[in-house]
């Protein structure tokens, strides 16, 4: 008998009934991608609405340039969310080999709803754990994770799946929350940001070190990963976030800000920093 598969993150409850209801401002801003974004100019930008689908965009591609994605190829996007990485892929590449993982079929009803092929692209949409993956070993020439490995049951499990599926010098590139070695323990003594956090984001494990990440990549297989650091560019997100809580009201939007709040001062204080991270599978 299959595992049972994690619980979505709460969050997704919220957007998936605005979505559901045709909300003009949650499909704008989050019909395609959900996460933080990378804004351009970050103290130019107060975090308007406006320009936050183009700072999501922004940062679903500098997350792929780092695999670098190229026509041809047999992609695998992990915690696909609504599609929104696929769709941008299908947008700029041909002859793709594309599949989207998420634990929600929910959303992956969405994706498969709202995403037409072109240029010769294919697409699979899987329900599956991106701790057990359901592919053969050596599959895929990329294994994208976009802000989505912090919900995951085991960065372990994770980082030793996508490095089995992936071909021998293939390519991992994520978006994650990578702590200062100094702020996971600041971080770990607040238990991981408490119930407010698992009552709003779910499952968010934020106190994987660079060190430990290094450490846990090797043990998968993968050569010693570059980390960038794009934190600054994601602190318009906060004032957005925390506006769209206020604006929502639902029944979790103290608990949710509270939650952002928690996840906004460590990033201010240099506790937390928010990293594209990439990695290749060894030969
Ligand atoms: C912040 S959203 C990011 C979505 C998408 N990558 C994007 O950039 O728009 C996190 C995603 O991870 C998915 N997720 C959480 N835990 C997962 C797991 N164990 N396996 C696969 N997907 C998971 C969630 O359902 C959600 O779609």
């Amino acid at each position: 008998m299959a595992n049972a598969l994690p619980e979505p993150p709460p969050y997704f409850d919220a957007l998936l009934e605005r979505l559901a209801a045709g909300d003009p401002e949650a499909t704008a801003a989050f019909g395609r991608h959900v996460h933080w974004g990378y804004w351009a100019n970050p103290d130019a930008d107060p975090g308007t609405g406006a320009n936050y689908a183009v700072a999501a965009e922004e940062l679903c591609r500098r997350v792929c340039d780092v695999a670098p994605v190229r026509d041809g190829m047999c992609v695998l996007d992990v915690g696909c969310g609504f599609g929104g990485t696929i769709a941008s892929l299908n947008e700029r590449f041909q002859n793709l080999d594309m599949t989207g993982v998420n634990i929600d079929a929910r959303q992956l009803a969405r994706a498969a709803e709202t995403f037409t092929p072109t240029s010769g692209n294919r697409v699979a949409w899987v329900e599956a754990d991106a701790c057990a993956l359901p592919f053969a070993d050596a599959q895929f020439d990329a294994v994208l994770a976009v802000e989505c490995v912090f919900h995951f049951p085991s960065r372990a499990a994770f980082l030793a799946e996508a490095a089995r599926v992936l071909k021998p010098k293939g390519r991992l590139a994520l978006s994650d929350f990578v702590p200062t070695t100094e702020g996971r323990d600041a971080l770990r003594k607040y238990d991981n940001g408490g119930t407010e956090t698992r009552d709003s984001y779910g499952l968010v494990n934020v106190l994987c070190a660079e060190d430990e990440y290094r450490e846990l990549a090797r043990a998968a297989g993968f050569g010693v990963p570059g980390f960038e650091d794009i934190t600054p560019h994601t602190l318009p997100t906060y004032k957005f976030i925390r506006d769209t809580a206020a604006r929502w009201q639902g029944t979790r939007a103290t608990a949710y800000t509270r939650a952002t709040r928690r996840l906004e001062v460590s990033s201010r204080v240099g506790w937390l920093r928010y990293a594209i991270v990439g990695a290749t599978r060894a030969a």
